[in-house]
Protein backbone atom coordinates (compact mmCIF):
# COMPACT_ATOMS: atom_id res chain seq x y z
CA UNK A 1 0.00 0.00 0.00
CA UNK A 2 1.41 3.03 -0.96
CA UNK A 3 -0.26 5.91 1.04
CA UNK A 4 2.28 8.26 2.00
CA UNK A 5 2.48 11.42 4.23
CA UNK A 6 1.44 14.15 2.45
CA UNK A 7 3.83 16.81 3.85
CA UNK A 8 7.09 14.43 2.66
CA UNK A 9 5.65 13.99 -0.71
CA UNK A 10 5.07 17.83 -1.32
CA UNK A 11 8.59 18.56 0.48
CA UNK A 12 9.98 16.69 -2.12
CA UNK A 13 8.68 17.85 -5.34
CA UNK A 14 9.57 21.71 -3.80
CA UNK A 15 13.21 20.04 -3.37
CA UNK A 16 13.37 18.65 -6.46
CA UNK A 17 11.86 21.16 -8.61
CA UNK A 18 8.69 19.33 -9.98
CA UNK A 19 4.60 19.27 -9.34
CA UNK A 20 2.42 16.60 -8.18
CA UNK A 21 -1.03 16.76 -9.42
CA UNK A 22 -3.74 17.43 -7.10
CA UNK A 23 -6.57 16.49 -9.64
CA UNK A 24 -10.68 16.56 -7.99
CA UNK A 25 -12.58 13.08 -8.72
CA UNK A 26 -16.51 13.32 -8.39
CA UNK A 27 -17.01 9.80 -9.23
CA UNK A 28 -15.37 6.39 -9.68
CA UNK A 29 -14.66 7.23 -13.41
CA UNK A 30 -12.19 9.73 -12.45
CA UNK A 31 -10.48 8.06 -9.39
CA UNK A 32 -10.05 4.62 -11.74
CA UNK A 33 -8.60 7.05 -14.37
CA UNK A 34 -6.05 9.51 -12.15
CA UNK A 35 -5.02 5.99 -10.85
CA UNK A 36 -4.06 4.44 -13.65
CA UNK A 37 -2.29 7.52 -15.04
CA UNK A 38 -0.34 7.72 -12.29
CA UNK A 39 0.60 4.26 -12.55
CA UNK A 40 0.98 4.38 -16.54
CA UNK A 41 3.15 7.10 -15.42
CA UNK A 42 4.92 5.63 -12.03
CA UNK A 43 4.34 8.81 -10.71
CA UNK A 44 3.29 10.38 -7.17
CA UNK A 45 -0.54 11.91 -7.03
CA UNK A 46 -2.92 13.51 -4.75
CA UNK A 47 -6.38 12.58 -4.52
CA UNK A 48 -8.49 15.19 -4.13
CA UNK A 49 -11.84 16.05 -2.89
CA UNK A 50 -13.72 19.23 -2.68
CA UNK A 51 -16.07 20.46 -0.06
CA UNK A 52 -17.38 22.50 -3.46
CA UNK A 53 -18.34 19.23 -5.13
CA UNK A 54 -20.32 17.15 -2.18
CA UNK A 55 -23.47 18.36 -3.67
CA UNK A 56 -22.51 15.46 -6.45
CA UNK A 57 -21.60 12.40 -4.39
CA UNK A 58 -21.42 11.17 -0.86
CA UNK A 59 -18.42 11.85 0.75
CA UNK A 60 -18.16 9.00 3.47
CA UNK A 61 -18.90 6.61 0.52
CA UNK A 62 -16.70 7.80 -1.96
CA UNK A 63 -14.01 7.82 0.92
CA UNK A 64 -13.81 4.54 0.84
CA UNK A 65 -13.18 3.85 -2.31
CA UNK A 66 -10.56 6.99 -2.45
CA UNK A 67 -8.79 5.08 0.53
CA UNK A 68 -9.02 1.87 -1.16
CA UNK A 69 -7.81 2.77 -4.27
CA UNK A 70 -4.80 4.48 -2.77
CA UNK A 71 -4.40 1.20 -0.72
CA UNK A 72 -4.04 -1.06 -3.84
CA UNK A 73 -1.69 1.00 -6.13
CA UNK A 74 1.98 1.00 -5.65
CA UNK A 75 2.30 4.54 -6.41
CA UNK A 76 2.66 7.28 -3.88
CA UNK A 77 -0.78 8.63 -2.89
CA UNK A 78 -2.06 11.35 -0.56
CA UNK A 79 -5.91 12.15 0.03
CA UNK A 80 -6.67 15.47 0.29
CA UNK A 81 -9.66 17.97 1.11
CA UNK A 82 -9.74 20.46 -0.99
CA UNK A 83 -11.59 23.85 -0.36
CA UNK A 84 -12.57 22.20 3.52
CA UNK A 85 -14.90 25.40 4.58
CA UNK A 86 -14.61 25.53 8.36
CA UNK A 87 -12.65 23.27 11.51
CA UNK A 88 -15.55 20.93 11.21
CA UNK A 89 -14.96 20.26 7.52
CA UNK A 90 -11.09 19.07 8.40
CA UNK A 91 -12.17 17.20 11.24
CA UNK A 92 -14.84 15.10 9.17
CA UNK A 93 -12.25 14.90 6.38
CA UNK A 94 -9.26 13.70 8.55
CA UNK A 95 -11.85 11.01 10.31
CA UNK A 96 -12.98 10.22 7.02
CA UNK A 97 -9.33 9.26 5.93
CA UNK A 98 -7.86 12.38 4.15
CA UNK A 99 -3.72 12.86 4.86
CA UNK A 100 -4.02 16.70 4.22
CA UNK A 101 -6.44 19.09 4.34
CA UNK A 102 -6.94 22.68 2.45
CA UNK A 103 -8.66 25.26 4.87
CA UNK A 104 -9.99 27.92 2.55
CA UNK A 105 -10.57 31.10 4.53
CA UNK A 106 -9.26 33.09 1.52
CA UNK A 107 -12.67 34.98 1.08
CA UNK A 108 -12.48 36.39 5.18
CA UNK A 109 -10.46 39.43 6.12
CA UNK A 110 -6.69 38.57 6.97
CA UNK A 111 -6.83 38.31 10.56
CA UNK A 112 -9.79 36.30 10.40
CA UNK A 113 -8.17 34.00 7.67
CA UNK A 114 -5.07 33.86 9.92
CA UNK A 115 -7.67 32.65 12.94
CA UNK A 116 -9.76 30.31 11.21
CA UNK A 117 -6.33 28.82 9.75
CA UNK A 118 -4.36 28.36 12.69
CA UNK A 119 -7.47 26.64 14.42
CA UNK A 120 -7.37 24.25 11.56
CA UNK A 121 -3.62 23.85 11.73
CA UNK A 122 -3.72 23.29 15.71
CA UNK A 123 -6.16 20.53 15.20
CA UNK A 124 -4.49 19.33 11.74
CA UNK A 125 -1.12 18.97 13.04
CA UNK A 126 -1.78 16.83 16.50
CA UNK A 127 -3.31 14.02 14.03
CA UNK A 128 -0.22 14.81 12.18
CA UNK A 129 -2.12 16.09 8.56
CA UNK A 130 0.10 18.96 7.20
CA UNK A 131 -2.57 21.77 6.04
CA UNK A 132 -2.67 23.97 2.98
CA UNK A 133 -4.33 27.76 3.44
CA UNK A 134 -5.19 29.86 0.74
CA UNK A 135 -4.16 34.15 0.79
CA UNK A 136 -5.59 36.18 -1.84
CA UNK A 137 -8.89 34.70 -4.01
CA UNK A 138 -8.68 32.74 -7.10
CA UNK A 139 -12.35 33.55 -8.23
CA UNK A 140 -13.95 31.46 -11.41
CA UNK A 141 -14.79 32.64 -14.41
CA UNK A 142 -16.65 30.45 -17.16
CA UNK A 143 -17.91 26.93 -17.26
CA UNK A 144 -17.35 24.00 -15.27
CA UNK A 145 -17.17 24.79 -11.55
CA UNK A 146 -16.81 28.58 -12.12
CA UNK A 147 -19.91 29.41 -10.48
CA UNK A 148 -18.29 27.59 -7.28
CA UNK A 149 -16.17 30.85 -6.97
CA UNK A 150 -17.86 34.09 -7.05
CA UNK A 151 -16.21 37.06 -7.12
CA UNK A 152 -13.07 39.21 -8.08
CA UNK A 153 -9.46 38.02 -8.51
CA UNK A 154 -7.50 39.50 -5.37
CA UNK A 155 -3.43 38.89 -5.84
CA UNK A 156 -1.57 37.35 -2.63
CA UNK A 157 1.03 40.35 -1.67
CA UNK A 158 4.46 39.19 0.01
CA UNK A 159 3.98 41.23 3.36
CA UNK A 160 0.90 39.10 3.99
CA UNK A 161 1.83 35.72 3.05
CA UNK A 162 4.70 36.25 4.94
CA UNK A 163 2.57 37.19 7.69
CA UNK A 164 0.13 34.39 6.84
CA UNK A 165 2.03 31.77 7.14
CA UNK A 166 4.11 32.71 10.11
CA UNK A 167 0.91 33.01 12.33
CA UNK A 168 -0.71 30.07 11.10
CA UNK A 169 1.89 27.06 10.67
CA UNK A 170 0.54 26.53 7.24
CA UNK A 171 2.78 23.58 5.31
CA UNK A 172 1.92 24.79 1.79
CA UNK A 173 0.12 27.72 0.42
CA UNK A 174 -2.17 28.63 -2.50
CA UNK A 175 -1.60 31.59 -3.61
CA UNK A 176 -3.55 33.86 -6.43
CA UNK A 177 -1.11 35.04 -8.86
CA UNK A 178 -3.37 35.14 -12.04
CA UNK A 179 -4.74 31.90 -12.28
CA UNK A 180 -8.71 31.28 -11.93
CA UNK A 181 -11.21 28.34 -11.23
CA UNK A 182 -13.12 26.95 -14.58
CA UNK A 183 -12.54 27.62 -18.01
CA UNK A 184 -9.59 30.21 -18.84
CA UNK A 185 -10.61 33.54 -20.95
CA UNK A 186 -8.24 34.28 -23.53
CA UNK A 187 -4.89 34.17 -22.93
CA UNK A 188 -4.00 34.23 -18.53
CA UNK A 189 -1.53 36.63 -17.30
CA UNK A 190 0.46 35.26 -14.44
CA UNK A 191 2.55 37.41 -12.14
CA UNK A 192 5.77 35.52 -11.94
CA UNK A 193 7.45 38.33 -10.51
CA UNK A 194 4.96 37.96 -7.24
CA UNK A 195 5.19 34.05 -7.52
CA UNK A 196 9.20 33.97 -6.93
CA UNK A 197 8.92 36.79 -4.29
CA UNK A 198 6.74 35.16 -2.31
CA UNK A 199 8.15 31.90 -2.65
CA UNK A 200 11.66 33.60 -1.62
CA UNK A 201 10.10 35.25 1.27
CA UNK A 202 8.13 31.57 2.92
CA UNK A 203 10.17 28.98 1.39
CA UNK A 204 7.26 26.16 1.33
CA UNK A 205 5.55 23.97 -1.25
CA UNK A 206 3.10 26.52 -3.08
CA UNK A 207 0.12 25.43 -4.37
CA UNK A 208 -1.58 26.73 -7.78
CA UNK A 209 -5.69 26.84 -7.89
CA UNK A 210 -7.45 26.62 -11.58
CA UNK A 211 -4.95 24.71 -13.36
CA UNK A 212 -6.80 24.20 -16.34
CA UNK A 213 -5.91 25.71 -19.12
CA UNK A 214 -2.61 26.95 -19.46
CA UNK A 215 0.15 26.74 -21.64
CA UNK A 216 3.37 24.05 -21.20
CA UNK A 217 5.99 26.72 -20.63
CA UNK A 218 3.01 28.45 -18.12
CA UNK A 219 3.26 25.30 -16.08
CA UNK A 220 6.79 24.80 -16.46
CA UNK A 221 7.37 28.86 -15.20
CA UNK A 222 5.22 27.89 -12.21
CA UNK A 223 7.53 25.24 -10.90
CA UNK A 224 10.59 27.23 -11.59
CA UNK A 225 8.55 29.17 -8.76
CA UNK A 226 8.07 27.09 -6.34
CA UNK A 227 5.33 25.55 -6.97
CA UNK A 228 5.06 22.06 -5.92
CA UNK A 229 0.90 21.02 -6.02
CA UNK A 230 -1.41 21.84 -8.84
CA UNK A 231 -4.86 21.60 -8.63
CA UNK A 232 -6.99 20.41 -11.51
CA UNK A 233 -10.18 19.21 -12.52
CA UNK A 234 -12.32 21.64 -15.17
CA UNK A 235 -10.52 19.97 -18.07
CA UNK A 236 -11.11 16.68 -16.78
CA UNK A 237 -14.72 17.31 -16.69
CA UNK A 238 -14.73 19.04 -20.25
CA UNK A 239 -12.99 15.76 -21.77
CA UNK A 240 -15.54 13.85 -19.68
CA UNK A 241 -18.59 15.61 -21.02
CA UNK A 242 -17.22 15.45 -24.88
CA UNK A 243 -16.75 11.47 -24.69
CA UNK A 244 -20.26 11.75 -23.51
CA UNK A 245 -21.58 13.63 -26.16
CA UNK A 246 -19.56 11.95 -28.87
CA UNK A 247 -21.42 8.50 -26.97
CA UNK A 248 -24.77 10.21 -27.74
CA UNK A 249 -24.07 10.98 -31.28
CA UNK A 250 -22.75 8.10 -32.39
CA UNK A 251 -25.99 6.09 -30.76
CA UNK A 252 -28.60 8.21 -30.00
CA UNK A 253 -29.72 4.98 -28.00
CA UNK A 254 -27.52 4.22 -25.45
CA UNK A 255 -27.75 4.05 -22.24
CA UNK A 256 -25.83 4.80 -18.63
CA UNK A 257 -23.03 2.15 -19.64
CA UNK A 258 -23.31 3.20 -23.09
CA UNK A 259 -22.77 6.81 -22.37
CA UNK A 260 -20.01 6.41 -19.67
CA UNK A 261 -18.22 4.18 -22.38
CA UNK A 262 -14.65 5.50 -22.64
CA UNK A 263 -14.89 8.24 -20.16
CA UNK A 264 -12.87 6.49 -17.52
CA UNK A 265 -10.06 6.45 -20.34
CA UNK A 266 -10.31 9.95 -21.46
CA UNK A 267 -9.61 11.38 -17.87
CA UNK A 268 -7.18 9.07 -17.99
CA UNK A 269 -5.34 10.40 -21.31
CA UNK A 270 -5.56 13.83 -19.57
CA UNK A 271 -4.70 12.97 -16.51
CA UNK A 272 -1.47 11.56 -17.77
CA UNK A 273 -0.69 14.01 -20.11
CA UNK A 274 -0.45 16.45 -17.15
CA UNK A 275 1.45 14.09 -15.63
CA UNK A 276 4.06 14.01 -17.99
CA UNK A 277 4.48 18.16 -18.51
CA UNK A 278 4.68 18.70 -14.68
CA UNK A 279 7.89 16.38 -14.21
CA UNK A 280 6.24 13.63 -11.78
CA UNK A 281 6.39 10.94 -14.01
CA UNK A 282 8.93 8.15 -12.81
CA UNK A 283 9.36 9.63 -9.53
CA UNK A 284 7.05 7.22 -7.80
CA UNK A 285 9.99 4.93 -6.23
CA UNK A 286 12.00 7.53 -4.48
CA UNK A 287 8.82 9.30 -3.31
CA UNK A 288 8.18 6.29 -1.62
CA UNK A 289 11.49 5.83 -0.21
CA UNK A 290 11.87 8.84 0.91
CA UNK A 291 8.23 9.23 2.30
CA UNK A 292 6.62 8.36 5.58
CA UNK A 293 4.48 5.36 4.76
CA UNK A 294 1.16 6.24 6.21
CA UNK A 295 -0.94 3.68 7.86
CA UNK A 296 -3.11 3.84 10.89
CA UNK A 297 -1.82 2.67 14.44
CA UNK A 298 -4.50 0.15 16.71
CA UNK A 299 -5.55 1.51 20.04
CA UNK A 300 -6.84 -1.84 21.76
CA UNK A 301 -8.14 -1.96 25.07
CA UNK A 302 -9.62 -5.13 26.56
CA UNK A 303 -11.41 -4.85 29.57
CA UNK A 304 -14.23 -6.52 31.89
CA UNK A 305 -16.52 -4.28 34.06
CA UNK A 306 -17.72 -3.77 37.64
CA UNK A 307 -20.75 -3.16 39.22
CA UNK A 308 -22.86 -2.46 36.60
CA UNK A 309 -25.52 -4.77 33.91
CA UNK A 310 -25.10 -5.81 30.74
CA UNK A 311 -27.47 -3.25 29.38
CA UNK A 312 -25.82 -0.34 31.03
CA UNK A 313 -22.67 -1.84 29.72
CA UNK A 314 -24.19 -1.75 26.16
CA UNK A 315 -25.54 2.14 27.16
CA UNK A 316 -21.81 2.68 28.33
CA UNK A 317 -20.37 1.34 24.94
CA UNK A 318 -22.78 3.23 22.45
CA UNK A 319 -22.21 6.67 24.17
CA UNK A 320 -18.49 6.20 24.21
CA UNK A 321 -18.60 5.29 20.33
CA UNK A 322 -20.94 8.16 19.56
CA UNK A 323 -18.58 10.69 21.50
CA UNK A 324 -14.77 9.34 20.79
CA UNK A 325 -15.31 9.19 17.24
CA UNK A 326 -15.75 12.81 16.42
CA UNK A 327 -12.29 13.83 17.98
CA UNK A 328 -10.11 14.71 15.18
CA UNK A 329 -7.85 11.47 13.96
CA UNK A 330 -10.27 8.17 14.86
CA UNK A 331 -10.76 6.73 11.65
CA UNK A 332 -13.02 4.05 13.50
CA UNK A 333 -13.86 2.43 16.21
CA UNK A 334 -14.88 -1.23 16.80
CA UNK A 335 -16.69 -2.55 20.69
CA UNK A 336 -16.99 -6.36 20.77
CA UNK A 337 -17.81 -8.73 23.78
CA UNK A 338 -16.15 -12.16 24.29
CA UNK A 339 -17.96 -14.80 23.36
CA UNK A 340 -17.29 -16.89 25.87
CA UNK A 341 -18.58 -16.49 29.03
CA UNK A 342 -15.84 -17.05 31.16
CA UNK A 343 -12.98 -15.23 29.51
CA UNK A 344 -10.87 -13.38 31.80
CA UNK A 345 -11.31 -10.02 29.40
CA UNK A 346 -14.82 -9.74 28.53
CA UNK A 347 -15.10 -6.46 26.43
CA UNK A 348 -12.96 -5.17 24.19
CA UNK A 349 -12.54 -1.12 22.18
CA UNK A 350 -10.44 -0.94 18.69
CA UNK A 351 -9.96 2.70 18.05
CA UNK A 352 -8.38 2.95 14.51
CA UNK A 353 -6.49 6.38 14.51
CA UNK A 354 -4.91 7.86 11.42
CA UNK A 355 -1.63 8.44 12.72
CA UNK A 356 0.39 7.91 15.68
CA UNK A 357 0.39 11.49 16.51
CA UNK A 358 -3.37 11.10 17.49
CA UNK A 359 -2.24 9.01 20.66
CA UNK A 360 -1.29 11.68 22.49
CA UNK A 361 -3.85 14.09 21.10
CA UNK A 362 -6.58 11.84 21.74
CA UNK A 363 -5.46 10.87 25.00
CA UNK A 364 -5.47 14.72 26.34
CA UNK A 365 -8.63 15.49 24.12
CA UNK A 366 -11.84 16.90 26.80
CA UNK A 367 -14.10 14.81 25.27
CA UNK A 368 -12.06 11.63 25.81
CA UNK A 369 -10.82 12.67 29.23
CA UNK A 370 -14.48 13.35 30.29
CA UNK A 371 -15.87 9.70 29.02
CA UNK A 372 -13.03 8.16 30.34
CA UNK A 373 -13.02 9.62 33.88
CA UNK A 374 -16.84 10.08 34.36
CA UNK A 375 -18.61 6.72 32.21
CA UNK A 376 -15.65 4.63 31.49
CA UNK A 377 -12.85 4.29 34.64
CA UNK A 378 -15.24 4.24 37.29
CA UNK A 379 -16.76 1.00 35.74
CA UNK A 380 -14.04 -0.45 34.16
CA UNK A 381 -11.97 -3.44 36.18
CA UNK A 382 -8.81 -5.02 35.23
CA UNK A 383 -7.44 -4.10 31.50
CA UNK A 384 -5.00 -4.17 29.26
CA UNK A 385 -4.40 -1.60 26.34
CA UNK A 386 -1.78 -1.38 23.83
CA UNK A 387 -1.04 0.73 20.59
CA UNK A 388 0.20 -0.97 17.57
CA UNK A 389 1.36 0.65 14.84
CA UNK A 390 -0.12 -1.46 11.33
CA UNK A 391 1.50 -2.52 8.55
P1 LIG B 1 -9.62 24.05 -12.46
O1 LIG B 1 -11.01 23.50 -12.36
O2 LIG B 1 -9.56 25.39 -13.10
O3 LIG B 1 -8.66 23.08 -13.08
O4 LIG B 1 -9.14 24.28 -10.95
C1 LIG B 1 -9.22 23.22 -10.04
C2 LIG B 1 -8.94 23.67 -8.66
O5 LIG B 1 -8.28 24.65 -8.42
C3 LIG B 1 -9.49 22.86 -7.55
O6 LIG B 1 -9.13 23.31 -6.30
Amino acid sequence: MSLVNMGDMLNHAYKHGYAIGAFDLVSLDFLEGIISAAERCEAPVILSLAESHFAYFDFELIMSAVVAAARRTDVPVAIHLDHGECLKSAVTGINLGCNGVMIDSSNQALTENINLTRSVVDMAHSCGIPVEGELGYVPGVEGEDAERHPGEIAYTTVSEAKLYVEQTGVDFLAVSIGTVHGRMQGEPKLDYLRLQEINDAINIPLVIHGGTGLSDDQYQQLINRGVSKINYYTSLADVAGLRIRENTQNNPLNGYTGLADGVQETISTEVERCINLWGSALRAKEVVAQCEAWSPVEHLIIYNVKGITGDETIAMINEGKTILSSIPGVLEIITGHSIQDDDSYRYTWLIRFCHRAVIESYRNHHLHVAFANTLFRPVAGERISIDYQTH
